[in-house]
């Protein structure tokens, strides 16, 4: 019996089986509005058997974005065209999340198809906001460091974009406190050179995070699973590290998240990460086994038998597929046969498989 295609439950959220899509940028949003792009795309993926859709990146305040495409939770208008998407996919019995974010540093940037460059104003008007005035790498922009009023401004403004999350229809929350966006700079003491309580010590670096999982945990609902990705490394000595990540795992435990979301990287511009297939289970593993939390494991798994292994084996509670669901929606379909579990197709294409 397959473990990859039993039912998870979490709060008073099941999920069909344990094989979800990660967060990825589309950036092709306007003013942080969905539309019918984001329909089609993360639609196909429910019906194409996930068990989670997990939506991009979607910022809490405009200055948040890592590119003007970006989804975003940070006015009324946004949450509209949510809600028939969100409506969708639990048509499909999948579950429909959205990962809540702020860029930091690392915001403002062209898409990926347009060169990826920094930008400045009028395209981009806003400061980046950091830790500490430090930029990402050289010839990235200089960010402004984070007074003590921009930091109760960003708290509210993830309070307020997990009540608009609520209304749009999601089903579970995640922060986004990985790959080197703006908590992930608190985080670690590579970029976070603050004197006052938000840095130096490890308990000074991750209040921000803390207090604003403390606020976003009681406005979203209790029945409704809460989940932080985290990078569990910096990949660089000195950095934030595996050890660092598993006593912030249980300090996130402690205030109602649900899950761990354990990704790597992305705060060191030039860091060695040694990629290969399933290179981040090892962290999901342990910060399982250390925290006693609930964990989800990404990147670089790729065939049905792989995510089956690190699930059976106890590595982790979820896997979430990437780049494999950008090249084919059905391949949980694929997978489901593969492991010769049930996997009900959308009624509409019964005569076709
Ligand atoms: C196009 C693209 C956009 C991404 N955007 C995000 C994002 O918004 N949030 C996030 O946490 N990770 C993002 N990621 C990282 C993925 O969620 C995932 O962790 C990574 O691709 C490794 O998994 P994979 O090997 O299955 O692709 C993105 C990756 C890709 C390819």
């Amino acid at each position: 019996m397959s473990t990859l295609f039993t039912p998870f439950q979490q709060a008073k959220i099941r999920f069909r089986n344990r094989l979800g899509m990660s967060p990825m940028c589309m950036y092709t949003a306007v003013d942080g509005q969905a539309n019918s792009w984001h329909l089609a795309h993360y639609v196909s993926r429910a019906q194409g058997g996930a068990g989670l859709i997990l939506m991009e990146a979607t910022a809490v305040s405009p200055e948040g974005r890592i590119s003007p495409g970006d989804l975003g939770l940070y006015h009324d208008n946004q949450i509209e065209p949510l809600v028939n998407i969100n409506q969708m996919i639990h048509e499909q019995d999948c579950i429909s999340g959205v990962q809540l974010a702020h860029a930091g540093r690392k915001a403002g940037h062209a898409k990926p198809w347009q060169g990826n460059a920094a930008l400045y104003a009028p395209d981009w008007p806003w400061n980046r906001l950091a830790p500490s005035a430090m930029p990402f790498d050289e010839g990235e922009p200089m960010p402004r460091a984070m007074t003590e009023e921009d930091i109760d401004r960003l708290k509210t403004a993830f309070v307020d974009a997990t009540c608009r999350a609520r209304q749009a229809g999601f089903r579970l929350l995640e922060i986004h406190a990985a790959h080197g966006y703006l908590f992930h700079e608190f985080l670690s003491p590579l970029s976070n050179l603050r004197t006052d309580s938000y840095g130096g010590s490890f308990e000074n670096r991750i209040r921000f995070l803390l207090q604003v999982i403390h606020a976003v945990r009681a406005e979203w609902p209790a029945e409704f699973p809460l989940w932080v990705r985290i990078s569990a490394s910096d990949w660089t000595s000195g950095g934030w590290s595996l050890a660092e990540s598993i006593a912030l795992a249980k300090r996130l435990k402690i205030e109602g998240v649900d899950l761990i979301d354990v990704s790597s990287g992305g705060n060191v511009a030039g860091a060695q990460i040694p990629i290969a297939p399933g290179y981040q289970v090892a962290f999901s593993e342990a910060i399982r086994k250390e925290a006693e939390v609930a964990t989800a494991t990404v990147g670089l798994i790729t065939d049905a038998s792989q995510a089956e292994r690190i699930l059976s084996d106890g590595k982790a509670d979820v896997v979430l597929l990437g780049r494999p669901l950008l090249q084919n929606p059905y391949l949980p379909q694929s997978w489901a046969k593969e492991l010769e579990a049930e996997l009900p197709l959308p009624k509409q294409y019964l005569r076709g498989w």
